[in-house]
């Protein structure tokens, strides 16, 4: 029989930074469907990959002084790594700069261009020139300012091509109508709808201010904008230009997973690109929530980014994976900390699986030599009803299991899965299988073990999508041949296992000492109240000393490198009274445009100082936090206007 085909995407992600958790959360999440689909006998094909052009990476790139293409190079790596690290089976890997990619795009444009649903018009929005972007005016800073530099924003009209997205709307809002999955979950399904039912308006799918894009054929001063581009990566990757064959496979069974801020995306602008291009829109997408840490928005200046590296390195990557997707139901907003993922490790994973696994193998090592015995009638020899209930509860946890992850209710199954094994644990309790040993009574206990064996069996194929690499040293210790990922769930006979010879008990999630743990993690990164004894202070001056040091109010008017240094840049700044030159270590941080026209305060009677070449006669003042890549550094300067060289005491 042939085989039903289902198609799973992670959103591509910007190589304009490292991976962080939300990341790490789609793509686990994504894994673990694939796996389990797999393992349901379905042809899954599972795609993920980064989204390399537009603004963001141009500013980056020069902001590292390299070329886009260097950055994209450089930074894609760390997302294959950590897929790496994380396990994920992801079938290919798809970079917005692939050949096969750029030739979609154009021939997209090129059709919907050919049948009018392309046209030229002009772009007018609120701009921010040294960040060269639009910025929307429900992000925007006070008095129309531009949320990343702070800069006034200027109207802005440039040439652009539009896609005529107003045209598909009716279309799919009907779609939607008859399709209740078509967004999931049901929030953000009413969500779309109720946006769709206000006014969409035609998108703007090109850009003049930018370089970094893909050309628009036969008109290249303008290149493909950013999500336009980004968007057709799913279609790319299953062949829409190259095997019609595997489009045919793929495409009509395309479920796509976002994060719940890039809905509007991939509900509404995509699939009317789609539905202009003759195409199928999505089965279903799929929005799940954002994680904060500790309570907090997780964000660089707060420095409690979660490494889903350094958490996969400390904790291993499947405590991460079954934590991240057991913590919070899918479709919410969860909190990440590191006490409650130490607590599921504990109790979860070291207690409830962890334990069934060692005492069920010491004592099918115990009782039955280390093979477990035939209980006669599938384990359930003698028909008692503890059996029979045990039996039936692993047989209805798999119906439970696949209702779960047809939502996509990732927490449920789990919930669903712990349940079980939970109900192994007890029936240990019930039986006491030492007591039965003890009293001889031999074929109960080989009806026990049969049973118990069946009850960890069952559990390595239901936790396998969840933790791979567990599961495959649960089966193998279970002496089983082969991989629990590669067997089909739906082969799962009860009692199968008998006569088979089971390995060494090993423990699997060793249990985290709290006390040793909080002493560790103390040591290792101190806490910011913590922090604040550490910091290094200077001796004590008292006002006069303070007062010696001459700082006023001073605006950038030039910037320029300093050939010699990779660090510093020569400043010219005004006084008001007098123009001089400083020499400033910063320009890892701003690039020119950013500094010439701000005003800053400057210490003024330092010595001049002689720099790479370069003599300097006064410091600007800059706050910094952090270390390394992660430094971070803002400038001090007077919060309104104030004459220049105005006295700062
Ligand atoms: N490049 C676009 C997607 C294009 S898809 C055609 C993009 N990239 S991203 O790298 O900025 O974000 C990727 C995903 O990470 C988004 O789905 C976003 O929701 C998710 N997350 C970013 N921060 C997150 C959290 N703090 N928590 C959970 N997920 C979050 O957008």
């Amino acid at each position: 029989m042939e085989k039903k085909s289902f198609y799973i995407t992670t959103p591509i992600y910007y190589v304009n930074d490292i991976p962080h958790i939300g990341h790490a959360y789609t793509t686990i999440a994504c894994d673990v469907m694939s796996r389990y689909m797999r393992m349901k006998g379905y042809d899954v094909r599972f795609l993920t990959g980064t989204d390399e052009h537009g603004q963001k990476i141009q500013t980056a790139a020069e902001a590292r002084g390299m070329t886009p293409q260097e950055l994209v190079d450089k930074i894609h790596v760390n997302f294959r790594e950590l897929w790496k690290v994380l396990n994920i089976s992801n079938d290919d890997f798809i970079r917005t700069t692939e050949d096969r990619h750029i030739r979609v795009v154009q021939a997209m444009f090129k059709k919907l261009m050919n049948q009018g649903d392309i046209y030229k018009g002009s772009y007018e929005g609120w701009y921010c020139v040294p960040c060269e972007t639009y910025v929307p005016e429900s992000s925007m800073g006070e008095n129309r300012t531009c949320p990343d530099c702070g800069r006034p924003l200027i109207t802005m009209k440039e040439e652009s091509y539009f896609f005529r997205a107003s045209k598909y709307v009716p279309e799919l809002i009907e779609h939607y109508e008859k399709n209740l999955q078509g967004v999931m979950p049901r929030i953000r399904y009413n969500e779309i709808m109720s946006f769709l039912r206000g006014e969409v308006r035609d998108q703007s799918v090109s850009r003049t201010t930018l370089k970094w894009g893909i050309p628009i054929p036969g008109d290249e001063k303008h290149v493909v904008y950013v999500w336009f581009d980004a968007l057709i990566n799913y279609a790319t990757a299953v062949g829409y230009l190259d095997s019609q064959e595997m489009f045919k496979r793929y495409w009509p069974v395309v479920r796509h997973m976002v994060g719940k801020d890039i809905i509007r995306f991939h509900c509404v602008i995509w699939p009317l690109m789609l539905l202009a291009l003759g195409i199928n829109v999505p089965v279903s997408v799929i929005a799940h929530g954002w994680w904060t840490v500790d309570g907090e928005k997780m964000s660089k200046s707060k420095g409690n980014v979660v490494d889903p590296f350094k958490m996969a390195e400390l904790y291993g990557a499947d405590a991460f994976r079954y934590f991240l997707l057991r913590e919070v139901p899918f479709g919410n907003d969860g909190d990440f900390s590191e006490t409650a993922l130490v607590g599921r490790i504990n109790s979860d994973l070291a207690n409830d699986l962890g334990n069934l696994l060692n005492r069920t193998l010491q004592m099918i090592v115990s009782y039955a030599n280390g093979v477990v015995p035939d209980g006669g009638g599938n384990g359930l020899q003698g028909g008692d009803p503890l059996d029979l209930e045990l039996r039936a509860f692993g047989e209805s946890t798999l119906g439970l299991v696949d209702q779960a992850m047809a939502t996509f209710s990732y927490d449920e199954a789990l919930k669903q899965i712990w349940a079980f094994i939970g109900r192994g644990n007890k029936y240990i309790d019930e039986t006491m299988p030492w007591k039965l040993n003890k009293e001889e009574k031999t074929e109960r206990l080989r009806s026990v073990l049969c049973n118990l064996y069946e009850v960890l069996r069952l559990s390595a194929l239901l936790v396998a999508p969840y933790i791979p690499e567990s599961a495959e040293k649960i089966w193998k210790q279970l002496g089983c041949g082969g991989s629990p990922l590669s067997a089909q769930l739906d082969e799962f006979r009860w009692g199968g296992g008998a006569g088979t010879k089971v390995d060494k008990a090993e423990v699997l999630f060793p249990r985290i000492d709290l006390e040793q743990w909080k002493k560790d993690r103390a040591s290792a990164s101190p806490k910011p109240e913590e922090k604040e004894r550490d910091v290094e202070h200077e001796a004590e001056i008292d006002v006069d000393g303070f007062r010696s040091v001459e700082m006023r109010v001073a605006q950038i008017v030039r910037v320029e490198e300093i050939p010699r240094s990779k660090k510093l840049y020569k400043l010219e700044v005004d006084l008001g009274y007098e123009h001089r030159t400083i020499c400033s270590g910063i320009r890892n941080f701003f690039r020119p445009e950013e500094l010439e026209g701000r005003r800053v305060i400057m210490v003024t009677n330092l010595k001049p100082a002689k720099l790479c070449g370069v003599e300097s006669n006064g410091m600007i003042l800059a706050a910094s936090a952090g270390e390394g890549e992660n430094e971070q550094v803002v400038l001090v300067v007077p919060a309104s206007d104030v004459p220049l060289g105005s006295r700062v005491r």
